[in-house]
């Protein structure tokens, strides 16, 4: 199982004292994809102007703008709500930037009124790779990153 408290202290050891978004949040992108088995894709978008940018990620190279109307991605920052697809090909609207995933994991990252502003994408090369234990696992880091993007790291 996924020690998702090691996860979160390393994340904040690594993040300790930068002020830097894309140097932190490309150091969590690679610290995921490195600590969970099973991923083919780990990343972050960021909203903005009505469309999802591509942002800090490791994995093949990715999709660049998604619409905020279509895709999994999109449904996350919407709702502001975790969207967990145990079978990619059963979700209407997923986006498949890599043919290589079928189960996805999506987290919005919001500010304390509860705006969007980015979101976490994990993808899997296996059917329901995403548990209820790395829902809130992950629902953590998201916080954590959510109270740094609120003021603390600068772009
Ligand atoms: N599958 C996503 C698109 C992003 S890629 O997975 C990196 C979606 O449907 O929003």
């Amino acid at each position: 199982m996924t020690d998702y408290t090691l996860i979160l202290s390393q994340a904040q050891a690594l993040t300790e004292g930068i002020p830097y978004l894309t140097a932190n949040l490309s150091n969590l992108s690679a610290l995921l994809f490195d600590s969970l088995d099973r991923l083919n894709w780990a990343g972050f978008y960021e909203k903005k102007d009505g469309i999802l940018v591509l942002s800090c990620f490791q994995g093949k190279p990715a999709c660049v703008i998604l619409p905020l109307t279509k895709g999994v991605c999109a449904c996350a920052a919407r709702e502001n709500r975790i969207v967990n697809v145990p079978d990619v090909h059963r979700f209407d609207g997923h986006i498949a930037c890599d043919s290589a995933s079928q189960s996805e994991l999506v987290l919005p990252i919001a500010d304390k009124d509860g705006n969007v502003k980015y979101v976490l994408d994990l993808d899997s090369p296996v059917l329901n790779r995403f548990t209820e234990a790395d829902e809130q696992g992950l629902k953590k880091l998201a916080a954590f990153i959510a109270d740094a993007i609120d003021g603390k790291w600068i772009k």
